[in-house]
């Protein structure tokens, strides 16, 4: 294997229900980013569609979108750039989520609106079927199995490949669990934020993909005391040793950064060549 043109390969692989992915994704939340509200397409799209084709080079497989990005400026970018799709990229999308404004993100889990929400993403994809669509998050309005019911209808439809779930707690986890199998959850978390460890846990313990969200803490992992030393005494870059803990963290792990810089790009996914030694794993658990 050549880490240096297939970087995301040392990563190691793992399930979204049959298919395999490399376990350094991409997330496209922020190529359509407009200041931080994630409102409008791309605002320099050469750069956007070079970073997207930059993404393949370097061996990822897998991102991550969402119809609420933009609002779904990101997925019809996604597929202005890159349709027709090269063969093993799995394009995760997630609904459940509406953006009345730039800086509003209000859950929607009206079974109506999840139909909807998914006829949308498979056009602006230009797909017959999403490899993983994910409920964006839970509506406090609507009862939780009423929402995942509605998506596993649209997945007996043939519409949706494999159900994701994103920012639930283990209750929810287990109850999507009672009505369908669930290949990933999404939640957030980084070296500086676990709160969401024991859905980790059950994650691994079920074998279902954990993709963790802000695996930067939106930078601010970056700014950790314990990721500044472990990076100086191993002369690598922060975000490195932050994705390449989180790596080490669980096999069932799969970060998706987000950028819109083609220089972090490759420095996010060279992450997965770097081995952080065991002290310093110790130190940064
Ligand atoms: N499910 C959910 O509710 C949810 C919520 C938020 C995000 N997401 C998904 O998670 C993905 C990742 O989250 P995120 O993009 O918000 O957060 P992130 O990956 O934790 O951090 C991204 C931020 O870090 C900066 N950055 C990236 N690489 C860097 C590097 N090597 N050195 C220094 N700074 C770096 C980026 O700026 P530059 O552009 O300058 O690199 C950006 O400001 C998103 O793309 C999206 O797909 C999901």
């Amino acid at each position: 294997m050549n880490e240096d043109r297939n970087p995301a390969a040392s990563a190691g692989t793992l399930k979204l229900g049959e298919l395999t992915v490399r376990r350094m994704g991409f997330g496209a939340m922020r190529v359509t980013t407009d200041g931080s509200d994630i409102w409008g397409p791309p605002a320099d799209p050469r750069t956007a569609k070079l970073l997207l084709h930059r993404a393949l080079e370097l061996g990822i497989n897998f991102f991550d979108t969402a119809d609420s990005y933009g609002p779904h400026a990101s997925e019809s970018f996604i597929a202005e750039t890159l349709y027709p799709y090269p063969d093993g990229l799995v394009i995760g999308t997630k609904g459940g989520l509406v953006r009345p404004g730039r800086r509003r993100w209000d859950p929607d889990g009206r079974p109506e609106h999840l139909r909807r929400a998914l006829d949308g993403s498979l056009k602006r994809l230009r797909l017959e079927r999403i490899d993983l669509y994910q409920l964006h998050a839970p509506d406090p309005q609507v009862p939780f199995a009423d929402s995942v019911g509605a998506l596993v209808e649209a997945q007996r439809a043939g519409k949706i490949r494999h159900l994701g779930l994103s920012n639930v707690n283990l209750n929810q986890l287990e109850a999507a669990r009672r009505i369908a199998p669930i290949a990933s959850v999404q939640n957030q978390y980084n070296l500086e934020n676990r709160k969401s460890e024991d859905v980790l846990k059950a994650c691994e313990r079920l074998g279902v993909a954990f993709i963790p969200w802000y695996p930067l803490g939106d930078g601010a992992a970056l700014n950790s005391r314990r990721v500044k030393q472990v990076a100086k005494a191993l002369s690598a870059p922060r975000a490195q040793v932050a994705l390449a803990w989180l790596l080490a963290h669980s096999p069932v792990m799969l970060p998706i950064p987000g950028t819109a810089s083609i220089r972090h790009l490759e420095e996010n996914t060279s992450a997965a060549t770097l081995r952080i030694p065991p002290e310093d794993l110790a130190a940064l658990n």
